[in-house]
């Protein structure tokens, strides 16, 4: 499981970070890195450049030697390893904690914190197959002018042989582009081409904290070595492959969203993790380089609008234009794991399709129990024998090393010759395969435990292995303990399409509320994040393990990094279809329009419990991106909208300034509340006063459908509020033209539970949904 692959990195990096801390100890304290955020309003005017202001700045707090001489100056240069102009004014420098003290009393300087580590968003589950076109989306997008789209993704890189980077009948670049094509190890100026429009790397502040990138190991060029970023890039804007075939797997397209629309390759994230004075030096990057859609499928930063440097640089990302989408995390099915919540942000949760692999395991007692697998080798188990079975745990409801089948835990004499049942956490998935394979296992059952619930995930493991749900997993782990000679097989039945339900909430994917401010309703939106095939690195086998000798084009990943570009690449289509929309204007389209119903009708399920999700799970919905492109009405937002939220959230003003910059914008106090902000989605946060029944919100819709047009409002019904909408019409004459309207909460009877509904807006034509959420503050 992602959250604790995670868990495990920052373990790791804790104790590597623990040991140079203590190597260095004893000269003065240890350099790190700082971000700082300046105030360019008040750079001396003797100071021509920002960054001899920078430096100057630095140099006044060093700890200064006997006699005054130039190397001060020239240190203080080179402790600056980034200096930020566009999404973010400041810079990233090294510096003792003392220094860093000091600094923080200069009068420039807005704030200042310390580097942190992001992770990528990925669950690790590759597997291989053949892709379908994705449903509704092939056909109306083929015909959208969207090659003067640029989306710029934050990632490890691109491996730019792949067929998803062909840049055939391809239109020239825009002129108006400004981004660079980097050159380095493995990667030369003939690598970018009309598809791969800017190719950037970012390592600064990776090796000011790490130490030299190790060139024989690790491309420090924008090539991809890991191969997620590659997925995403492709994911996102990749050309069509028609006969996408894996391994003799199901054959298919394989395509990004937005066909013709460019990709800019920023590589942020190397083998120890991806940092934050990177992060915020690539978003700068692509503010100047002429991105408009930025794709960030990492996360991980503090929970605060002002002091994560994702929240903020997208702030100064979103002033400029730039949409911006963020995967939800990994943290599923925990309440409040999401991350990158910041409203400027889209927040994509993960969801599945309606493809699957079937594979099932036949006891020896004839029962048939039906999992998932991409296992394709040479040793395959034949149907006709059995097997003996073999459970490590002692108790299936404690979970333990050997159950898990971490590495080192299996007794060669006791699971050599058998299938083992391994649960699943702690360890990658396909470890767990290599580690029953190195002690002479023929074949895993992959078993999920409460975390998963019934949600599978295939992988490419190296030996025979089928994924099995929860429930399938006790009766398989039932009769395993309770018989002398268990036997089982496993078959493997290839590529499924048409399963029902679907789409069902992925149970990894992180889940509201929203922690930092429950008025704002998170995540936005899901989209296809479970077994997504798409291009992959030539440099590591489809299962990540360095004893996989195998390489492939195309590689299935599972986690929000993969639904993230599925958003960014509908968001570059949106934005050419409507070049004047502003980032708000294209979340409110895929927010309003997203559907909440499966392929049978039913409301979408969560994977976790298999009952209905709610907006906690899938936020507005799936998206939907053919309606998206008409949604009718639309909830915009400007700048100041975003910065009077924030000045809702009890910033002090040095904190506000984090966002203002240079500009003398200040809060106008135009929002009653938090959930006042313009938001297409509604988070009512009713205050537990008797004499406080009446709670009243505002919104504004802008008419971006038929210009002569007459809506009406449904709100749903709920057991402890009436909800009501004034107006309950509302009659536009006009495109463009905009309209508010109320909605008052007032409660009859407070529910310790959040309440689940939704406002629809319809002219007959659109369907124009807003989900809303009433949580009652609990009785102190
Ligand atoms: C790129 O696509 C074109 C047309 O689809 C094809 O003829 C060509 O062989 C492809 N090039 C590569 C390198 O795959
Ligand atoms: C398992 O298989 C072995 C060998 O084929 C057989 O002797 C034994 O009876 C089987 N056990 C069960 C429970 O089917
Ligand atoms: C593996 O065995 C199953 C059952 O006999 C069969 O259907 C399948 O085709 C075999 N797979 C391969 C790759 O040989
Ligand atoms: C397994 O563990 C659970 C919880 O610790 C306990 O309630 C149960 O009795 C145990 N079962 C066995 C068979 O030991
Ligand atoms: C902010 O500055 C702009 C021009 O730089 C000016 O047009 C605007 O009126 C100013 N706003 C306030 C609130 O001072």
């Amino acid at each position: 499981m992602a959250g604790n692959s995670v868990t495990w990195l920052l373990l790791c990096l804790t104790c590597c970070l623990t040991i140079s801390l203590s190597a260095s100890l004893a000269t003065s304290s240890t350099m790190r890195t700082y971000i700082i955020q300046m105030d360019h309003s008040k750079r001396p005017q003797s100071f021509t450049e920002h960054f001899e202001w920078y430096s100057s700045t630095v140099e006044s707090v060093l700890a200064k030697p006997e006699t005054e001489d130039d190397d001060t100056v020239e240190e203080a240069a080179d402790r600056i390893i980034y200096s930020y102009g566009t999404a973010f004014h400041g810079f990233a420098a090294q510096l003792r904690e003392e220094e860093a003290e000091r600094l923080k009393e200069d009068h420039g300087v807005v704030a200042l914190y310390p580097e942190t580590v992001y992770q990528l968003h990925t669950t690790r589950s590759p597997m291989f197959l053949g892709l379908e076109p994705e449903s509704g989306i092939s056909v109306w997008a083929d015909d959208i002018f969207d090659h003067d789209v640029v989306v710029g993704v934050l990632d490890t890189g691109v491996w730019p042989e792949s067929p998803s980077f062909n840049d055939t009948g391809m239109a020239p670049i825009p002129k108006n582009w400004r981004g660079a094509c980097e050159t380095g190890r493995g990667f030369s100026k003939r690598n970018c081409n009309r598809k791969i429009v800017g190719a950037r790397i970012f390592y600064r502040g990776y090796e000011a904290t790490s130490g030299k990138i190790n060139e024989q190991e690790e491309y420090k060029s924008p090539r991809d070595q890991d191969g997620h970023g590659t997925h995403t890039a492709a994911t996102a804007a990749g050309s069509p492959v028609p006969g996408a075939s894996l391994l003799g797997y199901a054959g298919g397209t394989a395509r990004g969203m937005a066909l013709k629309a460019r990709v800019a390759v920023y590589k942020v994230c190397w083998a120890g993790g991806c940092f934050s004075s990177d992060i915020l030096s690539a978003i700068d990057r692509a503010v100047a380089d002429g991105v408009n859609v930025l794709s960030i499928s990492l996360g991980g930063g503090v929970s605060s609008y002002y002091r994560d440097s994702l929240s903020i640089a997208t702030f100064g990302a979103m002033e400029m234009g730039l949409f911006v989408s963020c995967s939800a995390g990994n943290g599923g099915p925990d309440s409040f794991s999401l991350t990158n919540v910041s409203p400027w942000i889209t927040t994509v949760g993960a969801s599945t399709m309606d493809r699957d692999f079937p594979a099932t395991v036949k006891l020896g007692n004839g029962k048939l129990l039906s999992g998932v697998s991409l296992y394709k080798g040479r040793r395959n188990l034949s149907t006709d024998k059995q097997y003996p079975l073999v459970y490590m745990g002692s108790n299936s409801s404690n979970l333990d090393p050997t159950s898990l089948c971490l590495e080192g835990t299996l007794d060669p004499h006791t699971v050599a010759g058998k299938i083992v049942i391994c649960d699943r956490g702690i360890s990658p998935r396909v470890q767990k395969g290599q580690v029953v394979k190195d002690a002479g296992g023929l074949g895993m059952i992959l078993a999920n435990t409460a975390a998963n619930g019934e949600e599978l995930v295939a992988d490419s493991h190296l030996l025979p292995t089928v994924a099995i749900g929860e429930t399938s997993a006790k009766s398989i782990k039932h009769y395993t303990q309770t018989n002398p000679h268990p036997n089982a097989t496993l078959a493997f039945l290839g590529t499924k399409v048409g399963i029902r339900p679907s789409p069902v909430v992925a149970a990894f994917s992180s889940r509201g509320p929203n922690l930092l401010t429950p008025e704002i309703f998170k995540p936005d939106v899901v989209a296809p994040g479970v077994n997504i095939l798409a291009a992959w690195t030539g440099d590591v086998g489809p299962s990540t393990l360095s004893t996989d000798r195998r390489r492939v084009k195309f590689n299935i990943l599972s986690g929000t990094s993969m639904s993230c570009p599925h958003v960014s690449g509908v968001a570059a289509l949106l934005k050419a279809k409507h070049p004047d929309w502003s980032p708000a204007a294209i979340k409110s389209a895929l927010m309003t329009t997203a559907y909440v119903h499966d392929n049978t009708q039913k409301p979408i399920i969560d994977a976790s419990t298999g009952a209905p999700s709610n907006c906690f799970d899938h936020g507005a919905g799936h998206i939907n991106p053919s309606k998206a492109l008409d949604p009718g009405l639309i909830y915009d937002m400007g700048v100041q909208d975003y910065f009077e939220f924030l000045c809702t959230q009890k910033l002090t003003p040095m904190q506000l300034k984090v966002f203002t910059k240079s500009s003398n914008r200040s809060c106008q106090h135009i929002l009653a509340s938090p959930g006042d902000l313009n938001y297409p989605a509604i988070s009512a946060v009713l205050p537990d006063q008797p004499s406080n029944r009446v709670f009243t919100l505002h919104r504004t819709v802008t008419n971006v459908g038929t210009p002569v047009s007459k809506y009406h409002a449904r709100v749903s019904r709920f057991t402890g509020a009436s909800v009501t909408v004034k107006p309950q019409a509302l009659t536009f004459t006009k495109k463009y033209q905009k309209l508010s309207f109320k909605i008052t909460f007032t409660t009859k009877s407070q529910q310790s539970k959040p309440e689940f509904g939704g406002l629809t807006w319809t002219d007959g034509v659109h369907r124009v949904t807003s989900p809303i959420v009433i949580t009652w503050l609990p009785k102190i």
